[in-house]
């Protein structure tokens, strides 16, 4: 009989493998829409005990005391550890990613409301929480410093006492102890000068509030160390399992091969789950010292209050330009609120991140940027909060200031954009803070964007609707936000980017089995991406076989090769490029096979979808499947048996995906209340591998874009004490509060990735927020109004239209 897949056309094979830009449905989906994803909360192991924190109910103040004897005698309590348990295993600080030290239980002060001040194993969580109301800790409280630009006055309070007398931080020079970093870029000489000599700046100050990536999961792990062969396993929500495991080695001092870090499924990470959380060293330490499992799975407020924050970036910028809307130069200084440790997930040289990327998609000749990273009595972190490190603080700077610029000018804000971006031939272009982009169509995407919300007719509406207004017949007002965003995404390449030292290339090893279905293993780890999805795609594309036989697997350390893990949309630039090559090199062993088969030079032969035939000959050719199999049956000459390949990819520059969004809302001044009647989403992400997922992907970061600039915000009152830490307060949009969302797309390859893919993910938050915030100024604009603050949510709405005298 003969097989039909040597009969079908190459169209009809290629359609089979569901390779790169096939809409193939989610392959986990089956597993998560019947209950049988494997969380970390779902690990039960024999003995297993659970940790719980006594946390600080003070912004500031120091320990006089803590008495954990009560706790103790309670049933089913195990053990109570306090930073003094920890001092003699130098366990009571931990190195952070960002080069400074953090108390992993409190030393002697609290500096942040809900920080970890002792850890309570017990034999459940309900003994465990209430033994945590048993520990009697004494306070005596201190002035909090809450206000980050008051963080280097005189008489600010002295926060970090362990570091007080230090000059040198991490990263350079420190002028005041609450002061951490100054990291500058550009060319301060020729941004003043531009700025001397403009005819036009505009000034405005913009501000991103704090903010908690929100997980559906909170964070946790079980640590069980197995002290018979010494290994130690820890189970957890890390979006990078690699680096954990090195930096579990090095402060624990077991041997990197005897720990094993696994990241089961994940349920969100957003980078809250990138970091290293006291939870996890306590855990590790009290399974050290029980000998049995330990469990430690965060509540909301906890997970809101205590582990990474996001943005809180104060952006006082300048703008240059022509009178007829040429931008000259830039200008921003920045301060950047980092809590009260520097925990900040950044490559090690990129303290502010890539907030250099701060020019935006603008041709701009001269830029410079200063940030002042200082300490304050708030919760650590600093994470990429669904955008690549700093780079939706830098988007929304530069997309507000066009707009502000834009209003000086007395230009529309698209008609300026147009005139600035970077042109079509102007790529690879360099911009003036130093990065090269790699490629890019902006002005195709504005274009297309305008035409297909018919722009034009929309400003026509509002200029209508203004009149109304005026006239008293409607208390509504229309704001249209147009943004244009260029991301940076893919970190490395290794030369410039490492954390911890641990430069930031991935990896991919794939193993075809003899019947020809095949493994592939990754150095990253999806949390809901839809990695097993869309990975085993580019490999149907590059070696021919379905993507149903290929499963993807990651986060395991002891069988995934080393990888620096999924945060800012790197996965699809590093880890989707390694798989590419990868792939390339299963290929190429296959060419020698086959070759060998079918007694012709490799060079006589073509790859054609899923097999290589002899040129001129097509009838005469070996499909991957028989090669598979050949490989571990027949003994070529010169050619070792099997079918594996790892590749690790370094790669050679970042990739810069981009896209023009545009958002309508109707604002009813009585109320505030901000609706949102269309939001239109332009993505280019260079080669699509699979549509669906990133139309997936757009959805889900418009919805954080939504949430962001709407209405979450992590504040605190003049003590210390956090407001909006609960899902109350909080906002989290449901399916009620989320507009329906138009997708669109344009595609420009990236040059330099082996299958011209740029990153999708972290796209629709960075330009996504600057869209919501650009909408609500803009209705307000032809009353003066240049800038609000985020979050917009309805009450501060209704305040600015109080403020411009439109309430009732
Ligand atoms: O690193 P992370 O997975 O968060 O982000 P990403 O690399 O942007 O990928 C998110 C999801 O979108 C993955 O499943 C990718 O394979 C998919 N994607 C795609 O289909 N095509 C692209 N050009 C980029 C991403």
């Amino acid at each position: 009989m003969t097989d039909p897949i040597q009969t079908e056309s190459a169209e009809a094979r290629a359609e089979k493998l569901q390779g790169l830009g096939c809409e193939r449905k989610r392959v986990e989906d089956a597993r998560f829409t019947r209950g049988k994803g494997h969380y970390v909360d779902d690990i039960k192991m024999p003995g297993m005990l659970f940790g719980d924190f006594v946390r600080s109910p003070y912004g500031h103040a120091r320990i006089k005391s803590i008495d954990a004897e009560a706790a103790k005698t309670l049933p089913g309590v195990a053990a109570v550890l306090t930073a003094e348990d920890l001092k003699p295993l130098n366990l009571h600080y931990m190195p952070t990613l960002a080069g400074d030290v953090q108390a992993v239980l409190a030393d002697g002060k609290v500096l942040f409301q809900g920080q970890e001040v002792a850890f309570v194993v017990a034999e459940d969580r309900y003994v465990a929480a209430d033994a945590v109301e048993l520990v009697e800790v004494e306070y005596e409280p201190l002035p909090a410093l809450v206000d980050p630009l008051a963080a280097l006055g005189d008489d600010a309070p002295i926060l970090r006492e362990d570091i007080a007398d230090k000059n040198e931080g991490a990263h350079g020079a420190r002028r005041h102890p609450n002061h951490i970093f100054t990291w500058e870029a550009g060319d301060a000489e020729a941004a003043g000068r531009a700025i001397d000599e403009a005819e036009v700046v505009a000034k405005e100050t913009i501000s991103y509030q704090r903010v908690h990536p929100c997980p559906l999961e909170t964070c946790g792990c079980v640590a069980s160390m197995d002290k018979v062969n010494g290994k130690l396993t820890v189970w957890g929500t890390f979006q990078a399992p690699h680096a954990v495991r090195t930096v579990a080695s090095l402060i624990s001092g077991i041997p990197e091969h005897n720990i094993r870090i696994v990241s089961p499924d994940i349920g969100g990470g957003f980078g809250n789950k990138v970091g290293v959380y006291p939870g996890y060293v306590c855990s590790i330490v009290a399974s050290i010292v029980t000998g049995v499992p330990i469990k430690w799975i965060e509540d909301r407020i906890e997970n809101l209050i205590a582990t990474a924050f996001a943005r809180d970036y104060h952006m006082a910028g300048e703008i240059a330009a022509t009178r007829d809307g040429r931008i000259t130069g830039l200008k921003c200084r920045v301060t950047a609120d980092h809590g009260a440790f520097d925990a900040c997930a950044d490559p090690t040289k990129f303290p502010a991140g890539f907030f250099n990327i701060c020019t935006g998609s603008y041709d701009i000749p001269a830029a410079h940027v200063a940030v002042d990273g200082v300490y304050t009595n708030k919760a650590p972190g600093g994470v990429a909060y669904r955008c690549s490190f700093r780079v939706t603080e830098a988007s929304y700077f530069i997309e507000r200031m066009i707009d502000v610029l834009a209003r000086r000018l007395d230009m529309d804000p698209a008609e300026l954009r147009l005139k600035n971006l970077i042109a079509k031939e102007q790529f690879p272009y360099t911009s003036a803070l130093g990065w090269e982009y790699d490629s890019g169509d902006y002005h195709a995407a504005m274009e297309k964007a305008l035409a297909t919300v018919d722009y034009e007719a929309l400003r026509a509406e509002q200029r209508a609707g203004r009149e109304a207004f005026a006239r008293g017949e409607t208390r509504t007002l229309m704001g249209i936000g147009v943004a244009f965003f260029t991301e940076i995404v893919g970190a490395g390449p290794v030369k410039n980017c490492d954390i911890l030292g641990l430069g930031m290339f991935d990896s991919c090893e794939i193993r075809i089995h003899p019947t020809g279905s095949a493994i592939a293993r990754l150095g990253t780890i999806s949390q809901g991406q839809g990695h097993a999805t869309t990975f085993a795609q580019i490999l149907a594309t590059e070696i021919g076989i379905p993507a149903d036989q290929i499963a993807v697997e990651e986060g395991d350390t002891d069988t995934a090769p080393y990888g620096l893990g999924t945060y800012g949309s790197r996965s699809t630039p590093v880890a989707g490029a390694a798989t590419a090559m990868a792939g390339r090199k299963i290929r190429a062993k296959a060419q020698m096979i086959a070759a060998w088969l079918l007694e012709v030079h490799e060079d006589d032969l073509e790859w054609e979808v899923d097999r290589f035939q002899v040129k001129g000959n097509p009838e005469r050719f070996k499909t991957m499947t028989e090669l598979a199999f050949a490989a571990y049956n027949q003994a070529v000459p010169g050619i070792e048996p099997g079918l594996e390949a790892v590749s690790y990819y370094d790669p050679p520059n970042m990739t810069y995906p981009f896209g023009a969004y545009v958002c309508i809302v109707d604002i009813d001044v009585d109320t505030g209340v901000t609706s949102v009647r269309r939001f239109y989403a332009l993505d280019d992400c260079g080669t699509r591998i699979n549509p669906m997922i990133i139309e997936g992907q757009v959805h889900g970061g418009l919805t954080e874009a939504l949430a962001i600039a709407m209405g979450q915000e992590i504040a605190y009152d003049e003590v210390g004490n956090v407001t909006g830490g609960n899902l109350i307060d909080y906002f989290l949009p449901t399916a009620v509060e989320t507009p329906a969302w138009e997708t669109d797309f344009t595609v420009t390859p990236s040059p330099h990735h082996p299958i011209g893919a740029k990153g999708v993910g972290e796209s629709p938050n960075v330009g996504g927020v600057s869209a919501f915030s650009n909408a609500v100024n803009d209705a307000f604009a032809h009353l003066g109004l240049t800038h609000t603050q985020m979050p917009h949510d309805h009450w501060r709405v209704w305040k600015t239209a109080e403020r411009l005298g439109l309430t009732g």
